[in-house]
């Protein structure tokens, strides 16, 4: 059982080690398509903690029903699952992965799947979704600040947008990206957790944060 341990878990840091190199989405995307049957198992046993997170701070922020929501760069659907469970009725998924979404299907808990790219134009109108959460996507090799634009376009005024940055991503970009918006008035920044390690069962691993956005 040790053993079998150990080859998950390298399977797993070699998965994720490889989608955080990736150039290109066509890269992240096929390398999520091959991670997409284990994916949920092997997050479980590194203690992925960003679902929790994201869905404390969503909870804390949007009310109870709140529809839709997007679950932007859902993956397999950890959070969609919770969602659905805590109370928000409506959820869809976004990502740029099928084999991701294709699990994410299975769970039965999502009222849309669309296979898209975030980091340019979406085909959604301005003020779709009530709240959007983005759980390990502003992550290397995934999505950056490019990213953010189109999200807070798409959310109403009054909603909220929860998301996790990578520390890799967020000095200089992030950090300085967030207050411009902030500045501009088209987001309040509600909540900023400290760092943390998003799977602690890993070694070497940089912290993350997690936000909370009201879009104004
Ligand atoms: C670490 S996983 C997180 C999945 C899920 N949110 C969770 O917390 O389990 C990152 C996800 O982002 C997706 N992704 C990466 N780049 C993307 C992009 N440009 N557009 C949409 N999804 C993307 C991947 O396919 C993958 O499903």
């Amino acid at each position: 059982m040790a053993d079998g341990t150990k080859v998950a878990d390298k399977q797993h840091r070699g998965a994720l080690g490889a989608a955080y190199a990736a150039q290109r989405p066509e890269e992240v995307a096929a390398l999520y398509d091959r991670w997409a049957g284990t994916y949920d198992a092997d997050m479980s046993a590194a203690g992925y903690r960003h679902p929790t997170i994201c869905l404390a701070l969503l909870a804390r922020h949007l009310p109870r029903g709140a529809a839709p929501l997007l679950d932007a760069g859902a993956g397999t659907g950890l959070i969609g699952e919770w969602l659905n469970i805590a109370g928000y009725p409506e959820v869809e998924a976004l990502d740029i992965s099928q084999g991701m979404l294709d699990q994410a299907a299975r769970k039965g808990v999502y009222s849309a799947l669309h296979r898209l790219a975030l980091g340019s134009g979406l085909p959604f109108a301005d003020h779709a979704y009530a709240g959007i959460v983005a759980a390990g996507v502003f992550t290397s090799g995934h999505v950056g600040t490019e990213g953010l634009d189109e999200l807070i376009r798409i959310c109403r005024p009054g909603g909220v947008i929860v998301l996790t940055v990578k520390n890799t991503l967020w000095e200089p970009g992030f950090a300085a990206r967030i207050a411009e918006v902030e500045a501009q008035g088209s987001v309040t920044r509600l909540e900023e957790t400290r760092p943390y390690v998003s799977m602690p069962g890993e070694t070497d691993t940089v912290p993350s944060r997690c936000l909370a956005l009201r879009v104004r």
